[in-house]
């Protein structure tokens, strides 16, 4: 059984980057709808092949194991639940539990079933009735799970619905903003705070239901920007850092743990976040390349929570060059330790991601520490995931 006091040693995932054929959910109709958006498809067939995937991670010498459970596939008609799916969820936390492998279970990762959107989504009238009524029926299977993440990144989340409003009720770049030179990709709108608000209501009537039926923890994993101010750019940081983080950050402070999701850091003047320019060294997401991020985001989400304990539930790196995983990755993970080791409680390491999958829109981004041949749905581990699974074994980078 698990130690629920050792640190995890883990990796990430998210049910519809992965499983495959996520028909009822509200990214299903989108990615048919965007141009330029490639779809997920049969994904990663991870639905199928989870126990694979785990014994992976397993093997390599990692203790945990971060999925989601599709609320899509739980509750395709609304009030109408699968007891099937609810069964397939149940295996998978079992599977874990059978492997050694902790499992931290997302509630909801950005998708939400069709019929949802349909009533206005997060911005419809029952939005926080209908998500509580699915954490309900979930919570009837999460026995044993000692670490619940109601919701993943509801400030990013925010983002999508903000973007979507304004493309709904204005011309389609109503919200774009100028970017760098010869850049095509438009800086994100900030979260609009009031529709923060709904999310927070979601999330306390989430952790009330995990509280009062589960024995796990529970808590939401915020993305972390980590702002760094330019000269003159504080004043505008303050600013910008409630919007994008703090609200969400203050919304923890009575869970029993924040996690942290950290990848790349952005400059901030007086006219706010500067777009990051094309270079050499950027991610293939474009982003900085930035392992100090993680220490930043820590030390951050540590002074706003007042002390809340820390998962970190997602970290890692846009690259085709494994090696350069593990340099990002070991250099990130160094920067935790400092964190740790200046009395910040940190309580574990969740890689972003276990496996190359479909990165919302695109497949070229691949953050895996497995790879994934697409066609035969074949696994093949690259040299980071044992050198992960080492570095757990030691406990330290
Ligand atoms: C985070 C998401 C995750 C994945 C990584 C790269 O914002 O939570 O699903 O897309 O970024």
């Amino acid at each position: 059984m698990n130690d629920q006091a050792q640190f995890l040693w883990g990796a990430a995932t998210a049910p519809h980057q992965i499983e495959g054929n996520n028909v009822n959910s509200d990214w299903w109709a989108r990615e048919g709808s965007m141009p330029g958006m490639e779809r997920s498809g049969d994904a990663i067939d991870s639905y199928h092949r989870f126990d694979q995937d785990m014994r992976l991670l397993a093997d390599a010498g990692l203790n945990a194991y971060r999925f989601g459970i599709e609320w899509a596939r739980i509750e395709p008609v609304p009030g109408r639940f699968s007891l099937a799916e609810l069964a397939h969820y149940r295996r998978m936390i079992d599977t874990a539990l059978g492997l050694g492998l902790t499992p931290v279970v997302t509630l909801h990762h950005f998708t939400a079933p069709q019929w949802f959107a349909e009533e206005g989504g997060w911005l419809g009238e029952n939005a926080v009735e209908h998500f509580a009524r699915y954490v309900e029926r979930a919570t009837e299977i999460l026995d044993g799970v000692p670490w619940v993440v109601t919701m993943n990144e509801p400030n990013m989340l925010a983002m999508m619905v903000t973007m979507e409003r304004a493309m709904r009720s204005a011309p389609a770049d109503a919200w774009q903003s100028p970017t760098v030179d010869n850049d095509p990709r438009p800086t994100l709108p900030p979260p609009a705070p009031e529709i923060g608000e709904i999310l927070v209501e979601a999330h306390e009537a989430a952790r009330k239901i995990v509280r009062a039926r589960t024995g796990a923890k529970v808590g939401w994993s915020v993305a972390n920007r980590a702002f760094v101010a330019r000269p003159g750019g504080e004043e505008k940081l303050r600013e910008l850092v409630h919007i994008w983080e703090d609200l969400y950050l203050e919304a923890s402070r009575g869970d029993d743990f924040v996690g942290v999701q950290s990848y790349s850091s952005q400059w901030v003047g007086e006219d706010g976040i500067e777009p990051h320019p094309p270079h050499p060294d950027n991610t293939l997401v474009g982003t900085a390349y930035r392992p100090d991020a993680l220490g930043l985001a820590v030390r951050h989400t540590w002074d706003v929570t007042g002390g809340v304990p820390i998962l970190v539930t997602e970290n890692g790196i846009a690259t085709a060059d494994d090696e350069r995983r593990i340099a990002y990755t070991g250099e990130a993970l160094r920067h935790l330790f400092q964190a740790a080791d200046d009395g910040i409680d940190v309580r574990g390491y969740l890689h972003w991601s276990a496996l190359d999958n479909y990165e919302w829109g695109h497949w070229e981004p691949t953050f895996g520490l497995i790879a994934v041949d697409r066609e035969t749905f074949e696994r093949h581990p690259k040299p980071s995931l044992a050198w992960l699974g080492d570095v757990a074994r030691r406990g330290r980078p």
